[in-house]
């Protein structure tokens, strides 16, 4: 049943409940204090300070799931600020953070980063509790590290299509069911909602522009969302060292926050049999297709180490009775089967292509602009304002090599359509 994997119909993977504002036991004043002053903090340059004079809080008095999210998503903005919040990135990460982060971390089965999870999946709330939660119009976050209306439509936007993206859910574990028992009929009607809703999806993302403007997203909101791996032209040639207090801490290095860390474009990939390569390796190289179908190594499979423990297992579930791609496969003399397969194909690689725009809109065009002005910016330099204008050498806050990689994913999204056989 979804509800083991904390999916719903209602919600996908959001969390099921609104997430909680702030944490209820008094115990944790002094991080809500800190987290309420964030921007302040960060602005003053006094967040470091701050965190430093904390004492080293325990999880004990955590009780519901949704208050160890609210203290992951406390922890992960304090402890993006306190790296990235002054000139220059700090390295070692103090047992005020370390000791509860790896807490609630074990708990919830995330790394100690900023992961989708803490900014977009546990961050929002509905501005009127009576009206839907999905609405673009009724959503607000809950912490931002700039206060900026850009910031918060920029995690907004996702909000949105993982909750118009939860009916989904139910609609292909329908579809998987009914390609077992060989009903043509319910398989395609549900490809034909499926597509439905990414089309919608396709509408949420391109509202992107509508309220976050690329300036601020690039130089503003980006930097704090950095990651610690591949981190050296920053300032992190080792990563950050995680010191438990406890003697001997050692280095680690993570990721930094990235939609690719979103489980229901995953699910989108693994109900329809889309396969990602590692970047670089085109179809027929290497192994034949079929030794290997499900790409193991694939910076997209990696991601879903950064994805809270319940959905990791939930689309490995979906992985192994995945059928649909093989059932429409079967039965290409089915028109209307073959064409609803198709369009969800054709949505999803449509997806992929405007997200592209938007990344070269938000970064690579960014990365080039007159970079004389920014040394006055109050701002962290991290890969923001340390990235080369040479586009070659621009990451993600993922890691990855940005549009060789996203492009190949949309080409391989293309693969499987029926067109192509
Ligand atoms: C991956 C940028 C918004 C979905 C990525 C990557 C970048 C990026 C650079 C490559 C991975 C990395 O290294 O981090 C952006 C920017 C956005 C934005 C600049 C807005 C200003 C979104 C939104 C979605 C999304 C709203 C929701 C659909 C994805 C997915 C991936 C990805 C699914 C993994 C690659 C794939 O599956 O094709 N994004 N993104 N992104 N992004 Fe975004
Ligand atoms: N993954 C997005 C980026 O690289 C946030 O900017």
């Amino acid at each position: 049943s979804p509800a083991v994997y904390g999916v719903s119909s209602d919600h996908g993977f959001l969390s099921p409940e609104p997430p909680l504002e702030v944490l209820p036991d008094p115990y944790y004043a002094k991080w809500e204090a800190i987290i309420e002053n964030l921007q302040a903090l960060l602005l003053s340059k006094r967040l470091r300070s701050m965190v430093d004079r904390l004492p080293v809080l325990s999880t004990t008095h955590l009780h519901t799931d949704a208050e160890w999210r609210r203290a992951y998503v406390v922890l992960v903005f304090m402890l993006h600020g306190y790296v990235w919040g002054g000139d220059r990135p700090v390295e070692r990460i103090p047992p005020q953070l370390t000791v509860p982060l790896f807490g609630v971390c074990e708990r919830l089965e995330v790394p100690p980063v900023a992961t989708y999870a803490g900014v977009c999946l546990w961050n929002y709330k509905p501005i009127f509790p009576n009206e839907p939660a999905d609405d673009l119009d009724n959503l607000a976050c809950l912490q931002t590290f700039t206060g900026s209306l850009d910031e918060q439509w920029f995690y907004l936007v996702s909000v949105a299509i993982e909750a118009r993206g939860g009916p989904s859910i139910p609609l292909v574990l329908q579809a998987i069911t009914a390609a077992r028992a060989g009903d043509n009929y319910t398989v395609t009607e549900c490809l034909q909602q499926l597509a439905e809703i990414l089309d919608e999806i396709n509408a949420l993302l391109q509202r992107m522009y509508e309220n976050c403007d690329p300036y601020v997203f690039y130089h503003r909101i980006r930097p704090y969302l950095a990651g610690s791996k591949n981190m050296a032209d920053a300032g992190l040639p080792k990563g950050l060292l995680y010191d438990d207090g406890r003697g001997d801490p050692e280095y680690r290095q993570y990721g930094g926050g990235s939609n690719a860390q979103s489980s229901l474009i995953q699910f989108f990939d693994i109900a329809l049999g889309v396969e990602h390569r590692p970047t670089g390796v085109t179809r027929n190289q290497g192994s034949p297709p079929d030794a290997n179908p499900k790409s193991r190594h694939s910076f997209i499979h990696e991601m879903r180490a950064y994805m809270p423990g319940p959905h990791r297992r939930f689309l490995e579930h979906v992985d192994s009775v995945a059928n649909i791609r093989a059932f429409v496969q079967a039965r290409q003399n089915d028109a209307a089967l073959r064409l609803a397969y198709d369009a969800c194909l054709a949505m999803l690689r449509a997806l992929r292509d405007k997200h592209i725009q938007i990344v070269s809109r938000y970064i690579i065009v960014q990365s080039r602009a007159r970079r004389g002005s920014q040394s006055q910016a109050s701002v962290p330099t991290n890969l923001a304002t340390a990235a080369p204008p040479d586009s070659k050498k621009l990451r993600g806050t993922g890691g990855t090599a940005l549009i060789p990689f996203l492009k190949q994913a949309r080409d391989e999204t293309g693969e499987p359509a029926i067109d192509a056989w």
